[in-house]
């Protein structure tokens, strides 16, 4: 039996100056200090990247950031490679979130090259896929979703897919306090889980953390998680805060036992 460990991560997104985020991580710090059996992550905007790193120091709480950009280094006005982020202390980076594909112009194909820039550069990308409304009324949720991981993880080979993480998150969910039912989350959950044994084999699939992600709050957390193919959470707006934050976390610790 494979045991997956939960991992929460949290998105900060376009919000919290430096000396905000390292408040933050400061009081999410001591929250979490007692729970070894939960990964934590944490992504600020590249601006708070270093004083978090230096706030999250000897703790449970790792670093993201929510971008990358696939050249090294270059004249490339604007953006931020892979060991520069592993130089301020990353250990993940989100690729593919709906916002960066809804208003930068993110496709399958720049999120591949990305995904093979985190790789490449030891950080642990987590992939974000999931349908808009107007797909999902159309019944096009699974084949968008297949769509994501198939060119999303093009050439991508197994050890590269080893290290990979799945956030699903469906568009109409985040921001809109809409969240998915555990039911329909589990559903897609069950169904990438599939397509990744497919892409990957059998021990990929098995070991894969699927995490959802669309307005989880302290209070749909345990259901959510009670899910066998759900393995954490990709958090907005609930991370902003510690206390809120810390209370989506809590109840993920001491879960892992009981799934396959
Ligand atoms: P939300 O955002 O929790 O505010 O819905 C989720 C996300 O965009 O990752």
């Amino acid at each position: 039996m494979t045991k997956r460990k939960p991992l929460i991560a949290g998105n900060w997104k376009m919000f919290k100056t430096g000396p905000e985020a390292k408040e933050l991580t400061s009081r999410l710090k001591s929250l979490v200090s007692d729970i070894v059996d939960v990964d934590v992550m944490v992504a600020p905007p590249f601006t708070a990247l270093a004083v978090v790193a230096e706030a999250a120091q000897d703790s449970v709480v790792y670093l993201g950031a929510q971008d990358l950009f696939w050249e090294t280094e270059g004249a490339y006005t604007g953006q931020i490679s892979a060991p520069m982020l592993t130089a301020a202390g990353c250990s993940y980076v989100i690729i593919g979130h709906s916002e960066r594909r809804q208003f930068f112009g993110e496709t399958n194909e720049t999120v591949n090259r990305k995904i093979k820039a985190a790789l490449e550069g030891e950080l642990i990308p987590v992939l974000c896929v999931g349908e808009s409304e107007a797909q999902r009324d159309n019944e096009q949720t699974f084949s968008v979703v297949k769509t994501q991981l198939k060119e999303g993880l093009e050439g991508i080979d197994t050890p590269g897919l080893e290290r990979l993480i799945v956030a699903y998150e469906p568009i109409w969910a985040i921001g809109t306090g809409k969240t998915a039912t555990s039911e329909q989350a589990q559903e897609v959950h069950e169904f990438i889980r599939k397509q990744m044994e497919t892409i990957g084999g059998n021990s990929i699939a098995k070991t894969l953390r699927i995490l959802y992600g669309g307005s989880v709050k302290p209070k749909n957390i345990a259901g959510l998680m009670a899910k066998d193919d759900i393995d954490g959470a990709l958090v907005g707006g609930a991370s902003l805060d510690a206390d809120t934050f810390a209370g989506i976390i809590r109840p993920c610790s001491h879960l892992a036992e009981g799934k396959a």
